[in-house]
């Protein structure tokens, strides 16, 4: 029987719950359609650091990593043991290292499923933010000067290479043609002088190569406001790592919760291990409650199913997750129920 070899990677706060849960749903499709998940299951969280003279990971994490088809990640932080900016480094490494530049963020409005917007149906809200993700605002490059004086000075330097930006433009259009083909690339172009003057120029050269999509361009303020006002607009959206990252959590609030929406980060070669996790972070706020919402992981599950080319398994887990959002009886307090993490698990795996 096919298997497939996955590095379960839960890390802090909700991530274990909620990995525990994705990994039911996975095991239960694998059965379902035949094929075999092997999961190995990596410790790394900042919990381990206390004994491991601090540090989140091993040294050799990514060699560690590199065999695998799939890394299924929770996610990371615990800021009151490490601070954020060093127990992110991992995802980000992973990230750039296995080349993962394309980052997936579907964001639907579910049937049931209670949006912040006035008037919106789900027919209004079903959009993809394609991500970059292995350059732009997120490399370390950057220096501090006279720390801790009062003249001290930072600089965090942001990249943006002809490679980078043309192969996310192309990866987004690509999208585009399958879905409502509606593309809007996210700029900045009248602040941004040099990264985004850039971006608009890659973004007119690409989009010659495809006279059937509609491409539009918007300012990042204004893109923003109108996703809230208009969502209908919308089909894919291009964005650079930062507004990448910053759309996806106001997606995710337009549909309902930031415990629904998925991501998949992916190295199109197939060179790397691609990478799939909640959009979400570890939610110190509701950690060791047992009520995170679990449904973002079990699609991410979804999504690494597709990519591995079980698509049928795919669809099963996500329409299970349709079905229990349908019911609307069984959810976490994210969504106004009282249930647990397990429960909705539970529940979930039932109508797979
Ligand atoms: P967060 O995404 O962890 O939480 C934001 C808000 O959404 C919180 O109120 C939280 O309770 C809620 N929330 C998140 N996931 C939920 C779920 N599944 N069910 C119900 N409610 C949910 O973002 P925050 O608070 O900015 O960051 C917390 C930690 O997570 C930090 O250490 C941060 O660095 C890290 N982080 C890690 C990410 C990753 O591993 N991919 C992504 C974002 C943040
Ligand atoms: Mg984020």
């Amino acid at each position: 029987m096919k298997t497939y070899r996955i590095a379960s990677y839960p890390g802090d706060g909700i991530g274990p719950d909620v990995i525990n849960e994705a990994i039911s749903c996975l095991k239960k499709a694998s059965q379902k359609h035949g094929f075999v998940i092997d999961i190995t299951h990596f410790p790394w969280s900042c919990e381990w650091s206390r004994e491991h003279d601090g540090r989140v990971v091993p040294e050799d994490f990514l060699d560690q990593l590199k065999p695998f088809d799939a890394i299924f990640l929770g996610a990371v932080g615990n800021p009151k043991i490490v601070p954020d900016h060093i127990s992110l480094v991992p995802l980000v490494r992973m990230r750039q290292e296995f080349d993962q530049y394309v980052c997936l963020r579907p964001a639907t409005l579910f049937p049931n499923v209670p949006t912040p917007l006035a008037n919106k149906k789900p027919e209004d809200i079903d959009l993809v933010i394609v991500r970059e993700n292995s350059e732009g605002e997120y490399i370390p490059a950057g220096g501090e000067f006279k720390m801790g004086k009062p003249e001290e000075v930072v600089i965090q330097t942001a990249v943006h290479s002809r490679k980078g930006v043309t192969r996310i433009i192309r990866q987004a259009c690509e999208l585009a043609m399958k879905r409502r083909k509606v593309l809007t690339m996210a700029t900045k172009s009248n602040s941004l002088t040099h990264a985004m003057v850039f971006w608009d120029r890659i973004l007119a050269e690409v989009s010659k190569d495809y006279p059937e999509l509609k491409i539009n361009k918007m300012h990042i303020d204004a893109l923003s406001m109108a996703l809230v006002r208009s969502p209908e607009r919308f089909d894919v959206i291009v964005g650079s790592n930062l507004f990448g990252d910053i759309l996806s959590d106001l997606a995710a609030a337009l549909v309902g919760s930031l415990g629904l929406t998925p991501s998949a980060n992916i190295n199109p070669e197939r060179v790397f291990p691609s990478l799939f996790e909640p959009v979400h972070g570890s939610a110190p706020d509701i950690a060791g409650k047992g009520i995170a919402n679990p449904i973002a992981a079990i699609r991410s599950a979804a999504m690494m199913m597709d990519f591995l080319g079980e698509k049928e398994a795919a669809r099963s887990i996500e329409q299970a997750v349709i079905d229990n959002l349908a019911d609307g009886k069984v959810r976490t307090p994210d969504l106004g129920g009282t249930s647990t993490t397990h429960d909705v698990g539970e529940d979930i795996l039932k109508r797979i």
